[in-house]
């Protein structure tokens, strides 16, 4: 869940290192350090708190060789071992002083090997796991001469001793000039420049020196000088990395004159949707996804489907199963990621599991992956990001185009996720023939009207921002929905916990007479989402019903309802309108004035919209 950034070449480290910093700061923002190399010297600066607070202190220091040096590494930190306060931010030195290691993850065997150090009379500086691996080099490297190959064999020996998840990047005083990196269950991605390479968590941190990237391999230990990128396995023997292009630039990771990345992000929906759908698409309307990697057999072959994913993709699950299920007639059930592995599910050759991640590094995503793999199933990532870990463990894999995700609290991959779990639910039914090439053509074409919705939603929020302003004070709020808007109304709920830190629950609407209802005092905020009249009027019926329940408890209702949909007006404190739109794809219009709910009253009441407290983008830790 941390940033991490590694650079040589022939700018000022600590430029591009702090740069780098500031666009991974949305993977933990605890504390923020960096190492340069100038002069033979190894320079240390670091500190608690947001990456503002090292800038501040980078800016009062008069040390001028920190701006001098050519080659440096940089974190930004989400506490795992050891409180968020300045000795515990990373870089970490040997007792020494010539290593300095930087670290993304957990060693599960610290304890130990910090014991044998500490009996081997080794003084810790801090509480971290990371502490380890800088002693660790320092004892490999004892007596040996400075170089960059001695270097990188000193971190090929040190991970052989460690276990669990890590990226490490360490520089060595006595080999100026070299970043060594090595990755374990964790990110990390190089960037090839001229003159110059790069290492990070992701490449948002050096987009904008180059859009070359080079995709590492588990347990692989790269080592980048200023022209050169040498990588192998633990062992020592020379490795591949992939090479790809970065087809998006700097600016789709700034916030474009938005307040933050967040609202920027939401208004991004109508374009990503369609980005997303582009390209996989026929004439005639049917679906086209040969990129995936699953032939029409292995489709035709899957009798059940499991999808995994945590948070706001577990959502994007909920809402694809009643779709998936609708169209092909196949049992699909939706799991959280982290419990996935431990209740025994029952998979085989013919199980489909789908892995829905946006960073794909979520490590519970990634174990319940391994798992079903482990049982012969085959698994299909959706994904955002190009060469992460997960849709690079998977048998296939359908990328979503988002673009980069910077606010913590997912918006725009979450509707992207949408439009991609459509999509494999309308191939598997074409594919299986079991709905009409017509039928699929008219799903497809009401897809397609998709991005037009949305931007007609976003046009028509300002009721909605004046309500944030009068909801911020509010201690609860509800939300329920039913069918497809039951998901909606779990999603709203968790923006609106994360980022304004109010208590909010989403409900399905028919649960709530078996007890949450007691929950209902004078003025209870309930967002109510209702599906649309036609089609299924039973289940419109049904949730007007519920919506008069909470309002004769006392309830405030906000209802989001389709435009032409009379029957709420009576019942409705507040009424959003949403374009007309067919059940199944109702989620990706309903779901934007929650979005913009949560993101108003959590700038209203003050807090960091983009970096909401105790949370990262990438959680890379079970
Ligand atoms: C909520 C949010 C999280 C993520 C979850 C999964 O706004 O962003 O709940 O959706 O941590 O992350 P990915 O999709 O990267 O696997």
């Amino acid at each position: 869940m941390c940033g991490i950034v590694g650079y040589v070449g022939t700018q000022s480290a600590l430029g591009v290192v702090v740069d780098g910093l500031r666009r991974l700061e949305y993977r933990g923002y605890d504390s923020a350090g960096v190492a340069v190399l100038a002069d033979g010297r190894l320079l240390l600066a670091k500190k608690a708190g947001k990456l503002s607070n090292l800038e501040k202190a980078l800016a009062e220091s008069a040390e001028a060789e920190l701006r001098s040096g050519l080659a440096g590494i940089g974190h930004t930190r989400w506490a795992t071992h050891g409180g968020p306060t300045d000795r515990n931010a990373h870089p970490h030195l040997s007792a020494d002083g010539r290593i300095a290691v930087i670290h993304n993850g957990i060693i599960e065997n610290f304890a130990r090997l910090r014991a044998q150090l500490q009996a081997e009379g080794v003084e810790f500086a801090s509480d971290t796991d990371t502490e380890c691996v800088s002693h660790l080099l320092a004892a490999e490297l004892a007596g040996v001469p400075g170089s960059p190959a001695a270097l990188a064999e000193a971190m090929r020996k040190v991970c052989g001793k460690l276990e669990g998840a890590f990226t490490l990047l360490a520089v060595d005083a006595q080999a100026p000039g070299a970043v060594v990196g090595a990755r374990r269950n964790s990110p990390l991605v190089v960037g090839r420049g001229v003159g110059e390479n790069f290492l990070a968590s992701d490449v948002s941190a050096f987009i904008e020196h180059t859009r070359e990237a080079v995709e590492l391999g588990q347990d692989q230990v790269v080592l980048i000088t200023a022209d050169a990128i040498e990588i192998t396995d633990f062992d020592g023997n020379p490795a591949q990395g992939r090479d790809y292009h970065v087809d998006w630039d700097a600016r789709a990771a700034e916030k474009g004159g938005y307040d933050w990345f967040m609202l920027k992000e939401i208004a991004e929906q109508p374009q990503v949707v369609a980005d997303t759908l582009r390209g996989r698409i026929g004439e005639t309307g049917e679906i086209m996804l040969d990129e995936v990697r699953l032939t029409d057999q292995d489709l035709r072959d899957v009798d059940k489907i499991f999808i995994v994913a945590c948070g706001t993709a577990y959502h994007a699950g909920l809402v694809a199963k009643y779709a998936i299920e609708h169209w092909t007639r196949i049992p699909c059930e939706v799991e959280l990621a982290s419990e996935f592995r431990y209740r025994d599910p029952v998979l085989d050759r013919s199980t489909l599991v789908v892995a829905i991640s946006q960073s794909g590094e979520t490590m519970d995503t990634l174990m319940a992956l391994r798992h079903a793999k482990e049982q012969k199933a085959r698994v299909l990532a959706i994904c955002n990001t190009n060469g992460s870990t997960i849709p690079r463990e998977s048998d296939a894999v359908l990328y979503t185009h988002g673009g980069p995700e910077i606010a913590v609290a997912s918006t725009k991959a979450f509707l992207t996720q949408l439009a991609a779990c459509f999509l494999v639910g309308l191939h598997l039914a074409q594919v299986r023939g079991v709905k009409y090439a017509d039928e699929v053509a008219a799903v497809v074409a009401q897809l397609q009207e998709m991005p037009d919705k949305i931007e007609k939603v976003l046009g028509t929020m300002d009721p909605v921002r004046e309500l944030a302003r009068e909801l911020a004070t509010a201690s609860t709020v509800l939300f329920i929905g039913r069918h497809v808007g039951y998901p909606v109304a779990l999603e709203g709920a968790l923006k609106l916990k994360e980022l304004a830190y109010m208590h909010a629950e989403g409900f399905a609407a028919g649960e709530l007479k078996h007890g949450p209802i007691a929950l209902i005092d004078h003025g209870t905020p309930v967002v109510c989402v209702v599906p649309s009249p036609a089609g299924r009027g039973v289940l419109h019926d049904k949730i007007v019903s519920n919506i008069q329940e909470v309002r004769a408890r006392g309830a405030r209702t906000i209802v989001i309802a389709e435009e032409g949909d009379e029957a709420v007006v009576p019942y409705a404190d507040l009424l959003v309108r949403v374009p007309r739109t067919p059940t199944l794809l109702a989620p990706f219009v309903t779901t934007v004035p929650l979005q913009v709910l949560a993101a108003e009253i959590a700038a209203s009441r003050g807090h960091d919209v983009d970096q909401p407290r105790n949370l990262a983008k990438s959680v890379t830790v079970e």
